[in-house]
């Protein structure tokens, strides 16, 4: 593995899928019965997040969520961004070079998004910390969750009033609002690598949206079995699922 190559992970053989959309949107949720159904079919997965996707991340997620916390929106984008170069080198690369199928709960994009369209930092300086931190490795496949910000609202809601909030949940509907505009931006620009999914249908309604994208690309890449490969052609809804 180069350590400063600036390519996405196209020359590795594993794949690199990222989940983003605002909060509440249901991702992280997806996730998890995605990388359940991969391991049910033999696949083997490596689930993480940012921030938060090392033991250092954990740290600085910690300190970054808090909301008890004053965060200069400068020190925010930076602290997000040490998060990602600590991941980039002792997570993801190594994880991709090891030919696995990696499911990331946020990246880049939602710098773009959160730090970018959110708080207004101009997009050159976000592309600059973006390229510094990353190294340039870019998701092979991105999935966004879309969910109107009066329909997140509702499924957070329950959240914050069990207190089980963070400092970003809590900001008001316009930041929302510009969040969610900046990833259907993000979206429009790179529809070859971002695949919109509409977030309002059930988990399962969802769940199912995410394999219609999941296995053919993975069949793509060559990272099903024959037997796979024939079950990622099968007619939606006459797949079998393991997540209910
Ligand atoms: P997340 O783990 O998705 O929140 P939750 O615990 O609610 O599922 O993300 C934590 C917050 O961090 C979320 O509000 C988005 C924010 N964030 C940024 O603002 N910039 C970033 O670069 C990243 C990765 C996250």
């Amino acid at each position: 593995m180069n350590p400063t190559c600036t390519t996405s992970s196209n020359n590795m053989a594993g794949a690199f899928i990222t989940f983003e959309g605002i909060d509440g949107c249901g991702k992280s949720t997806q996730l998890r019965l995605l990388a359940s159904e991969l391991r049910v079919r033999g696949i083997t997965v490596v689930t993480t997040r940012e921030p938060g996707g090392t033991p250092l991340g954990q740290r600085l997620r910690a300190a970054l969520l808090d909301v008890q916390e004053q965060v200069d929106p400068l020190a925010e984008l930076l602290v997000f961004a040490a998060d990602r170069a600590q991941h980039v080198r002792k997570h993801l690369r190594p994880s991709l070079a090891a030919n696995q199928v990696v499911l990331s709960d946020r990246y880049a994009d939602a710098t773009v998004a959160y730090q970018g369209a959110g708080r207004g930092f101009a997009p050159e300086l976000i592309q600059e910390i973006v390229q510094l931190a990353t190294e340039g490795l870019r998701p092979d496949l991105t999935l966004l969750f879309d969910l109107s910000v009066a329909e997140s609202a509702v499924r957070t809601r329950r959240r914050i009033e069990s207190k089980r909030t963070d400092r970003l949940d809590i900001e008001d509907a316009e930041f929302h609002t510009r969040v969610r505009n900046g990833y259907v931006e993000i979206a429009k620009a790179e529809p070859a690598r971002i695949k919109v999914i509409d977030a309002r249908g059930s988990v399962q309604e969802t769940h199912l949206a995410v394999m219609d994208i999941v296995m053919p690309f993975l069949e793509d890449r060559g990272l099903l079995g024959a037997e796979q490969s024939a079950k990622s052609k099968a007619p939606r809804g006459k797949r079998e699922s393991s997540a209910n």
